[in-house]
């Protein structure tokens, strides 16, 4: 038997957006560009396409996708909306925000993990939007990672997790976000609620909602699924060197720690440097720090650090979702 065919990456040229959606409407995968981080998309209204996402993944079952579409025309034939979705989707689409709604049936019960209810988000990338528009039906998508890994935000880092189980990945560049989306439930509106934070933070949600949010549960991404507890996922979890998660790092403290494990300061430290010592934005911004969070921790996994020490974002807005990211790379919360 010969082996299958590493994917390919593809160029957003005309031709190759074409080719894309004429595959995806065929029932295949393609691996797309997003602002937040690239997916694994397939149609949304096709079943059999759908399950191929969950084996390319070894996604749980259990684990719900988010359906990507080019127009609210597009969300009322998904979901049943209400004023409070108008609001936010008119705010805030097309972008990095995840509207959990009330299902229609056109859904096939194997994107929204047998939940009567459906997440839908609006993308603003452009490659993605184009690639919607021609291919014309709405595109169940989630991170396209092995279950369990750092989400990835080149084309690269689709290439190196999942080459040998997909054929299709289309560059569209390093994402711009790097965090995946805000995810809001809104399928009771008078009690909306934070299933996962995002680049759109908690606090511009509800100037638009007008009301506070309240949490997810436990872990708070797939409501109603119970979650593994996060010692039963431990080899899985991401990165695989262990992560071990300060509210604040010492430069002094890390100068005297051995150089097998590596520091990764939120803004660069004052006189320090080593081999070890990595940080994630020179002047500690929020937003560019979310754009190499998970580039970084790829990077550092590869060195063979026997453990990685990170710090925590100071503040809330951006820092909220950072922090979620890296409470979920340490296996302190489910991921996927
Ligand atoms: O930014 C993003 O959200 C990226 C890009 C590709 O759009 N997608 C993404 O998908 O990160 P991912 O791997 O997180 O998977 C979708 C998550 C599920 O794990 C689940 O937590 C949540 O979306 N989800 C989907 N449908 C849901 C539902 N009906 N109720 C609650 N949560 C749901
Ligand atoms: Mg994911």
């Amino acid at each position: 038997m010969t082996a299958r065919p590493a994917a390919r990456i593809y160029r957003g040229t005309t031709r190759n957006l074409s080719l894309l959606a004429r595959r995806l409407r065929a029932g295949e995968l393609v691996a797309v560009p997003t602002e937040t981080v690239y997916g694994l998309a397939a149609d949304a209204l096709d079943a059999r396409a759908c399950a191929k996402i969950f084996a390319a993944k070894g996604r749980p079952a259990h684990d719900p996708l988010i359906v990507h579409i080019h127009s609210l025309a597009q969300l009322e034939t998904l979901a049943e909306t209400n004023d409070a979705a108008r609001r936010l989707a008119k705010k805030f689409w097309p972008g990095a925000l995840t509207l959990v709604l009330p299902k229609k049936s056109a859904v096939p019960a194997i994107v929204t993990a047998g939940l009567p209810s459906v997440a839908v988000r609006m993308p603003r990338h452009p490659l993605m939007r184009r690639l919607l528009r021609r291919c014309g039906r709405p595109l169940a998508a989630p991170s396209a990672n092995p279950f369990g890994y750092v989400s990835p935000t080149t084309a690269e880092h689709v290439r190196a997790g999942l080459g040998k189980k997909i054929r299709f990945i289309l560059d569209g560049g390093p994402a711009a976000v790097g965090l995946e989306s805000t995810i809001v439930d809104l399928r009771d509106p008078l009690r909306p609620r934070l299933l996962r934070p995002g680049a759109i933070s908690r606090e511009q949600v509800e100037a638009v909602l007008g009301k506070k949010l309240g949490s997810g549960g436990a872990g708070g991404v797939v409501a109603h699924a119970p979650l593994p507890a996060p010692g039963l996922l431990d080899r899985h979890y991401s990165p695989r060197t262990p992560l071990v998660l300060h509210k604040k790092i010492s430069p002094a403290h890390a100068a005297k720690g051995d150089a097998t494990e590596a520091w990764l300061f939120f803004a660069r430290p004052h006189r320090l440097t080593g081999s070890n010592i990595f940080w994630l934005d020179a002047r500690g911004d929020p937003r560019r720090a979310a754009r190499r969070l998970f580039g970084l921790l790829r990077a550092l996994d590869g060195r063979g650090f026997k453990k990685i020490h990170a710090e925590l974002a100071p503040g809330g807005g951006l820092a909220e979702a950072i922090n979620d990211r890296l409470r979920r790379a340490a296996g302190l919360v489910n991921t996927s």
